[in-house]
C-alpha cells in the first residue's frame, strides 16, 4: 500500500464504524510483537548475524545446515520465551471475547497470541508455531509434538539460550565476528518415531503448503457472510496467503479495511486503498488498546 492519503485516520469515525461492526478479521505480522522486544523480518532486525533472516526460513536451508537453522530457530525460541506478550496481543484477545463474529489471523509463530489468552477457536495461527515440533520427514513421518518449550531443546542449542550477562554488549551468539560452533546433524533430536528424520521447528517455511485444513476453514468463514471490517496490523502484507485476505474479504461498500503499522508506507504489500478505508500510524501495541476501546474497555494485562 503506498502511503494512505486516501485512508481515514479518524478515530471517532474508526469508532463509529467498528461498534457497528460484528464480522470483523484481523490479519496480524511481526510488528504486533515488535513492543514485546522480538525483531521483524524486513528492514531493520531483519538480519540474523550476517544472514537473511528469510533466507534461513526454507527446507532447502535446513537440508543444507541443520544445526545453523536450528540455532537461528532454537535462538528465536529462546527469545520468544523471555518476552511477555504486549497491550495489542491483549486488546485482540478481549475483542475476540467482546464480538463472538472476529477472527485473528496471525502469521507470527511466538506464541504471544496463546499467552494472552487469545480463545483458540477465534485464532489461526497462519505459519504454525515455534514451540510445536515435527519430523523433518514430514508428511511422510507424522510425528509431531504440538507443544514443547525445551530451553535449549538439546546441548549442542545451548548458545541460542545462554543469558547476556552484560547488556552493553551484543550476546555472544549474534556477534558476527565470533565465529558458530559447527554443529552436526547427529548432535540434534532426531525423531522419537520414524528414527531416521530429524527434528524439526513446526513453522511453515518459504516454499511449503500451509494447513489445508485451516485455509478451508478460513475459507468458508469469509465466503459464509460480509466481512464488515478487516484490521491488517504490523504485516508488510508481502507474505500470501496472508497478504491476500484483506482484499478477500472485502465487499466493496460494506468492508472497511483498517491497516495499523509504525510506517504506514511500508504496509505496501498487496492492499488497495477504497474510500471507507482507515490508515493508522504508530506502535499497534499502543494504537489497539486505543483504537478498540469502545468495545473492549480498559484491558488490564494479567501476571503470567
Ligand atoms: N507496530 C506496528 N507495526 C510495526 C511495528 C510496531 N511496533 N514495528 C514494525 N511494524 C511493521 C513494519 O513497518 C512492517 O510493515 O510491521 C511490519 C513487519 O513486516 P515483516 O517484517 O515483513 O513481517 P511480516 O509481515 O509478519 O512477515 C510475514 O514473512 O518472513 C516471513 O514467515 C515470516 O510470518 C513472516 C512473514
Amino acid at each position: 500500500m503506498a502511503a494512505s492519503k486516501a485512508a481515514y485516520s479518524s478515530v471517532s469515525l474508526f469508532h463509529e464504524k467498528l461498534l457497528r461492526s460484528n464480522r470483523i478479521l484481523a490479519i496480524c505480522g511481526a510488528g504486533l510483537s515488535a513492543a514485546s522486544g522480538l525483531p521483524t523480518f524486513r528492514g531493520a532486525g531483519g538480519l540474523w548475524r550476517n544472514h537473511n533472516a528469510v533466507e534461513l526460513a526454507t527446507p532447502e536451508a535446513f537440508e543444507a545446515d541443520p544445526g545453523l537453522v536450528w540455532l537461528f530457530y532454537a535462538y528465536r525460541r529462546h527469545m520468544a520465551l523471555e518476552a511477555n506478550p504486549n497491550p495489542a496481543h491483549y486488546a485482540l484477545a478481549e475483542l475476540a471475547r467482546k464480538k463472538p463474529g472476529f477472527r485473528c489471523l496471525t502469521q507470527n509463530v511466538d506464541n504471544l497470541h496463546v499467552r494472552a489468552q487469545h480463545p483458540s477457536e477465534q485464532l489461526s495461527l497462519l505459519h504454525g508455531s515455534l514451540f510445536a515440533l515435527k519430523c523433518s520427514n514430514a508428511p511422510g513421518c507424522k510425528w509431531t509434538d504440538p507443544y514443547n518449550t525445551a530451553d535449549p531443546l538439546c546441548p549442542a542449542l545451548a548458545p541460542a539460550a545462554e543469558k547476556n550477562t552484560d547488556p552493553t554488549k551484543p550476546l555472544p551468539l549474534l556477534d558476527p565476528s565470533k565465529p558458530l560452533a559447527d554443529i552436526k546433524p547427529d548432535e540434534l533430536p532426531h525423531c522419537p518415531e520414524c528414527e531416521t528424520g530429524l527434528v524439526r521447528p513446526g513453522v511453515v517455511w518459504f516454499g511449503e503448503p500451509l494447513d489445508e485444513g485451516m485455509l478451508d476453514e478460513i475459507d468458508e468463514w469469509i465466503e459464509k457472510e460480509p466481512v464488515d471490517m478487516v484490521l491488517v496490523i504490523g504485516t508488510s502484507s508481502f507474505v500470501y496467503p496472508a497478504a491476500g485476505y484483506a482484499e478477500r474479504a472485502r465487499t466493496e461498500g460494506r468492508t472497511a479495511v483498517v491497516t495499523v503499522n509504525l510506517e504506514l508506507g511500508s504496509a505496501q504489500g498487496r492492499n488497495k486503498i477504497e474510500e471507507g478505508d482507515f490508515g493508522f500510524e504508530g506502535d499497534a501495541a499502543v494504537l489497539l488498546p486505543e483504537l478498540l476501546k469502545p468495545v473492549i474497555g480498559e484491558v488490564e494485562a494479567p501476571l503470567e
